[in-house]
């Protein structure tokens, strides 16, 4: 049987077209628009996205036997808000995961209600990001809409919804809404309440390998798919990343170099890191992870190259950056092109060059960007070895997870072996695995994910460059603390 994994990403929906052996047969892409309509705020037409999915689908089964396709999948974009009124129609653009727009609402939440409140109630506190705060901010400046919400959806649970007539979502993304009892998986009364919700405008929560449902007739003739084909819940993108590189179970590490930049550690446990720097979510194989989440990482390579540069020519760039220049770099970048969430949730914070003289070059800078978010990821990194948890090895997924010059940068700066797989496409992979495992294809997660996922090579850190690195990294984590202060009087 054939599957469907969806990637429901910030710049654009990336399909894959999976067989029962793991075997990917074909991947289409299509981007969407994304807006910043003020400064820090961060949209997307929930439209545009199921427009470019279902295009996406036809295009990626143009050429197959169609009749042999079973199941579908979606990993997509978290946190973000989807209101739909009692026709189902969208009230508004969805207010992405990357949005800083709440800042106000994040402080009452944090401050007012309290951090420790929250983490009872949710195992989490509030980040600008997530989706509770994002409700609240609606009912201040936007309360006719408001009024009209009659359903609350994640991004992939529209498109779930859109394919199944199924109000749906699934325990990992319903983690990241602030509004989820994460210990117990269910929906949390006290923070409902707390942001004037009722039960009846939240999704039916599934576990992510569990099917929802199967086409609906019309869209069924849309896609040009058998009726009959099922709909799996799907997961968050970390999450659905981590089942497509085999980062399922207990204590394996997966590093996602997307738009945004997560480390994600699994556990078969919950647990919650005290200082709630970390979020402590569900995962799509049945238990738990934690998670950082810096919320520009290849996007502040891309920003850097196409905005400034004016380039597409990422290798060629990247080949001015010798073997002796790294660990030696002058210049450092603090990646916080739109503000950032883990592990500093500092809605404030920009994104800066340090340490620039006249002899700076061009490839110093690009270097230092690239640095610059490997040691973001490093500062989350520090906060999961701080509570004990050891992390000797990571995969390595994402857009970014195809430069060996990153590749060998994390492997330094965070002094890890990092595995790469055959494939990097980590969300849409594992919501393929998903939609197999929901078709019964394979009998658990884990089990699909332990066969499917292969490591191909191993990038071992160099003690020598590793140590040069350590010293870098003690100099970077100075640069925040020390410009911190400045940021707010700098919008
Ligand atoms: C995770 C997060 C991002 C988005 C990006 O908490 O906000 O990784 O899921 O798609």
């Amino acid at each position: 049987m054939l599957y469907i994994g969806i990637d429901l990403g910030t710049s654009a929906v990336k399909l894959l077209l999976m067989d029962g052996g793991g075997n990917i047969c074909k991947i289409v892409s299509r981007e969407y628009p994304l807006s910043f309509p003020e400064p820090g705020w961060s949209e997307q037409n929930p439209e545009d996205w199921l427009r470019q999915t279902v295009e996406g689908i036809r295009e990626l089964t143009a050429d197959c036997d169609r009749s042999q396709i079973a199941g579908i999948g979606c990993g997509g974009q978290m946190h973000g808000l989807v209101a739909l009124d009692e026709e189902d129609r969208v009230l508004r653009p969805a207010i992405l995961w990357n949005d800083g727009r709440t800042a106000e609402e994040v402080d009452y939440l944090n401050e007012t209600v309290g951090r420790e409140t929250l983490s009872r109630y949710t195992a989490n506190i509030a980040f600008a990001g997530f989706t509770a705060p994002k409700l609240l901010w609606m009912r201040k400046h936007e309360p006719d809409l408001f009024a009209k919400i009659d359903k609350i959806m994640l991004p992939k649970d529209y498109i779930n919804y859109c394919l199944t007539g199924v109000h749906c979502t699934d325990v990992s993304d319903a983690s990241g809404m602030l509004l989820f009892d994460v210990a117990h998986k269910c929906w949390s009364p006290e923070m409902l309440e707390l942001c004037g919700l009722k039960e009846s405008q939240m999704a039916r929560i599934f576990e992510s390998y569990e099917v929802v449902g199967t086409l609906k007739p019309e869209m069924a003739e849309t896609l040009g798919l058998p009726a009959s084909v099922k709909v799996c819940a799907g997961a968050g993108d970390n999450a659905a990343a981590a089942v497509g590189t085999a980062t399922v179970g207990d204590g394996r590490c997966n590093i996602s170099l997307g738009t945004s930049g997560t480390i994600f550690i699994s556990s078969k446990s919950f647990g919650v890191d005290p200082n709630n720097a970390l979020h402590a979510f569900a995962h799509a194989d049945g238990h738990y992870h934690l998670m950082g989440c810096m919320l520009s990482a290849a996007s502040c390579n891309k920003w850097w190259m196409g905005e400034i540069l004016k380039t597409g020519e990422f290798a060629a760039e990247q080949a001015l950056i010798t073997e002796e220049r790294l660990g030696n770099n002058h210049v450092f970048f603090l990646p916080y092109l739109m503000g950032e969430r883990s592990p500093i949730n500092d809605t404030n914070a920009r994104g800066t060059f340090t340490g620039l003289m006249m002899d700076s070059t061009r490839a110093d800078m690009t270097q230092a960007v690239l640095e610059g978010v490997a040691f973001g990821i490093r500062d989350s990194l520090e906060v999961a070895k701080s509570l004990g948890i050891a992390v000797p090895r990571s995969k390595l997924c994402g857009g970014g997870a195809k430069s060996p010059l990153w590749q060998k940068m994390f492997a330094n700066i965070l002094n890890l072996d990092i595995d790469l797989l055959e494939t990097e496409e980590g969300p849409g992979y594992g919501g393929a695995i998903l939609a197999a495992v929901g078709c019964g294809e394979y009998a658990s997660v884990e089990d699909a994910a332990e066969k499917l996922v292969h490591v191909t090579k191993t990038i071992h850190p160099e003690p020598e460059l590793a140590a040069r690195y350590e010293a870098q990294y003690q100099k970077f984590r100075q640069i925040y603390p020390a410009v911190k202060a400045l940021f707010p009087a700098l919008h």
